[in-house]
């Protein structure tokens, strides 16, 4: 047992004793004899802000990745002080607080200990940088588990691993390497049945201990700035990712397009090579909406130009392929190329935009176009500036979406790949160096980004893409998950990071489709397809230094498998989109691991490999060559599978089928799954009918939701939506629906088609609105099972012969 006056002898201070204490409203502060002062603040009655400062100082109060629209709120606060310790008590929470050294410990109010300081709060001053790097150590109980962390390409429980939180360009990342292109200092606990999150808001480098170093003791620190962490209780796990998702924000809708397909490589030039690769998809009848022009179509790698070779008339080319369905999509880097003859260089050297070092010269680095200044993000004025660069790009020549690459930020040719620590930034405000604003100048960059895009493109939606991100970064930006490569490994390593961005509260994530680094075998793409169309972003990308990439180049059979897949998505879009309108509206992450759908089975903590595609929809992928299956866990519940319909009792491993034109896919008894017919891009055609499964339940109600609205645009927030609330209740001899409508929006289609999926009973009656309407009426198709309905119904009534 190492002793505190052991750990002062390695350089670590820690809180004595409380002197004094004061409340203020929701802020609750702890004064020590050693001037450390413990800032306390109540959000919600499950949401607490801990803040630390030394030397009785804060620092003045910032944060980029806090959403001002989180709700705020709590009905009780009670603060009670006894003889050793204070008791603080919310509608969900006690927290105590020791008089002796400032140490907390959180309960329920049944008295379960939630989470206990281990050291507490610690720190080591630093001579060289000025502060302190600040410390927190929590006891870990046995069996604890740990999730979240953004893009970590490791296990999906973190238990046993050090990680590090450090914007790193990490081209052909390997597993478990650490760290590489995001940043998102948030993790879940899970220990017996009860959940609780912790988010560390602290843009310096960061370090996560999860019983790595000392087996009952989990640990974060920092090398700078405040102990400064949100402690959110469950203990539904779905509900901390919520609270958190909340408190850093929730994106606006996406273009329903940009949940379609995008293909992208780099690069594809001149314009007749797009225009084959576009032309193509629609010659197969792959269906496609986003397609991308990287770092090739500008002029010199020079941001916000054109290369006239390759591409002499881009609003035509833009309006062309937007004619034939496809969004062009292209890429903005933040190294702005020294170029006395370039507008935008000499734009922001006369504003003075520019980063520089501490003494005054320029932040060069090199990167695509060669030597290179970089905007400062941080500064307001900056952002403010950049927005307005989009104004040819998308207003006049019509591009729809930006991708924004290379800004941990990436430098090429240095050691740390990045600028060094001495880089001044503006911080809004609150100068600083690189150190502080490394982790976020990504965030910052795509925000910019996304604000100057959104302007121009009103009154539409604009859609943003980025590699680097911090917490909060969901609010105006999707993400991928960098340079992967073309191995077997890398699909499993890309199935956990999405998983865990959806875990991080960043859900719009996807992976390039079949590795950006290396070459897929036909085999590989297949399954990484099949894989890709479940996620929120679904694109396929390579470098293309090894050969192309498009589903055609596989052969037929692996066009056919491409088109089965990605016809899959353009079908499940109505699911997809309302999976995408909770995550904006309440923060539920649009794809659940197994662990964030069934606590409380055990047999889910250490899964890797299924998950639940938005609330009703099971799916593993196959990740091993020349497979006919794979074993699966499925979890409790009773399940069809969505090939053979056949039906499945969860809570057990089972052997699935799975040959190359198929995945493990299972849908929960009792959901209703909306479908659209398959289109070659979003819009393609008017939705005539909306098609609806009904996979019959024996017992308790299952509900299912379908959003739609115009797909594009801002009305949806006025109102203008169609939120339909399907209740499923079956018994042996009848079914029944209901459906509540929500929004004044109008869809387009007046029926539905619905597929009655395992009924146990040969449909005899049928009354709508309790009134029987002949079968004839409703189109009834024996053989399939369907009939047809108008969409208005409020219940419907099925009954056996
Ligand atoms: C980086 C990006 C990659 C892009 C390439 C060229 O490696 O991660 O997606 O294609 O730069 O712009």
């Amino acid at each position: 047992m190492i002793t505190n006056t052991e750990l002062e002898h390695r350089g670590n201070l820690f809180p004595g004793k409380v002197i004094s204490f004061s409340q203020n409203v929701d802020k609750i502060n702890f004064t020590t004899e050693n001037g450390v002062i413990l800032q306390i603040t109540i959000l919600r009655g499950s949401v607490v802000r801990f803040r630390f400062a030394t030397d009785d100082n804060f620092e003045k109060d910032f944060s980029y990745a806090i959403s001002e629209d989180g709700a705020r709120g709590y009905s009780k606060l009670e603060v009670t002080e006894k003889v050793n310790q204070y008791d603080i008590i919310t509608s969900r929470i006690k927290i105590v607080i020791n008089k002796n050294d400032l140490k907390a410990t959180i309960l329920d109010l049944e008295g379960n200990v939630i989470c206990k300081d281990d050291w507490g709060f610690h720190w080591e001053q630093s001579y060289e940088f000025g502060g302190n790097i600040v410390k927190m150590s929590k006891s870990a109980p046995q069996g604890e588990c740990y999730y979240g962390l953004g893009d970590k390409p490791m296990h999906l429980n973190l238990k046993g691993k050090r990680v590090e939180n450090w914007a790193t360009d990490q081209y052909a990342f390997s597993k478990d390497q650490d760290p590489i292109y995001k940043s998102v200092p948030f993790y879940v606990g899970l220990h017996e049945e009860r959940a609780y999150g912790i988010f560390f808001d602290n843009t310096f480098k960061t370090f996560f201990d999860f019983c790595h170093e000392r087996r009952n003791v989990t640990s974060f620190w920092a090398h700078g700035g405040e102990m400064n962490y949100y402690f959110f209780y469950g203990p539904n796990m779905q509900e901390v990712i919520t609270r958190y998702t909340d408190l850093t924000g929730k994106p606006e809708l996406p273009p329903l397009w940009a949940l379609g397909y995008h293909q992208c490589k780099w690069s594809y030039y001149p314009e007749k090579k797009v225009k084959e690769v576009t032309s193509k998809f629609r010659k197969l009848k792959i269906p496609c909406d986003g397609i991308y022009l990287d770092i090739d179509y500008m002029d010199g790698f020079r941001c916000f130009t054109w290369n006239k070779e390759y591409f002499p008339d881009p609003k035509r080319m833009v309006a062309e392929l937007a004619e034939d369905g496809f969004k062009t999509v292209v890429i903005i880097d933040p190294g702005i190329k020294i170029d006395k003859d370039y507008w935008v260089y000499n734009e922001a050297m006369e504003n003075d935009y520019f980063c520089k070092r501490a003494d005054g010269p320029y932040m060069r680095g090199k990167v695509w176009p060669g030597e290179c200044f970089f905007p400062d993000f941080t500064n307001p004025k900056v952002r403010e500036w950049w927005s307005g660069l989009f104004k040819e790009l998308i207003d006049e020549i019509g591009v729809k979406g930006v991708w924004n690459d290379m800004n941990e930020p990436a430098v090429m040719e240095v050691p740390g790949k990045t600028f060094p620590d001495d880089v001044r930034h503006d911080y809004d405000g609150h100068p600083c160096s690189h150190r502080k604003a490394h982790n976020i100048y990504g965030t910052q960059m795509a925000k910019a980004t996304y604000e100057g895009v959104k302007k121009f493109a009103y009154p539409k939606r604009p859609f943003i893409i980025t590699r680097s991100a911090y917490s909060g970064a969901q609010r105006f930006t999707s993400s991928w998950t960098g340079d992967n490569v073309a191995t077997w490994e890398h699909l499993w390593i890309a199935n956990i990071q999405v998983q865990r961005m959806c875990m991080s509260g960043m859900s719009f994530t996807g992976t390039d489709i079949g590795g950006f680094a290396e070459h897929p075998t036909g085999e590989l793409y297949a399954r990484w397809i099949q894989l890709g169309v479940f996620h929120p972003f679904c694109r396929t990308h390579s470098s293309g230094d090894h050969g192309n990439q498009e589903p055609w180049t596989f052969g037929e059979e692996i066009v056919d498998v491409t088109r089965k897949f990605v016809e899959l998505r353009y079908q499940l879009l109505p699911y997809l989109y309302t999976m995408f309108y909770e995550y904006a509206e309440e923060g539920i992450p649009m794809l659940k691991p197994l662990v964030l759908y069934d606590q409380l089975d055990t047999q889910t903590h250490y899964r890797t490999d299924e998950f639940i595609f938005g609330n009703q929809i099971l799916v593993c992928p196959v990740q091993e060559p020349n497979a006919k299956g794979r074993r699966m866990y499925i979890p409790r519940g009773n399940w069809y599978n969505y090939w053979t319909r056949e039906y499945i009792k969860g809570g057990l491993e089972h052997w699935v089928d799975a040959d190359l034109d198929c995945i493990p896919m299972f849908i929960k008894e009792g959901s209703i799954i909306p479908k659209y017919p398959v289109q070659q891009y979003v819009g393609e055609k008017k939705i005539e009918q909306l098609n609806l499964e009904v996979y019959y339940k024996l017992g308790n109600k299952e509900v299912s939701k379908v959003f739609e609205d115009a797909q594009d645009g801002y009305d949806y927030m006025k109102g203008r939506f169609s939120l339909r609330t399907f209740s499923f209740t079956g018994k042996e001899n009848e079914i029944i629906i209901q459906q509540h409508k929500n929004g004044t929006f109008i869809t387009t289609y007046e029926t539905f088609k619905i597929e009655f999926i395992a009924l146990p009973f040969t449909i005899g009656e049928i009354e709508i609105d309790n009134e029987v309407v002949p079968l004839t009426k409703v189109n009834f198709d024996a053989k399939n099972n369907t009939i047809v309905v108008p969409k208005g119904f409020s219940e419907l009534h099925i009954t056996a012969v």
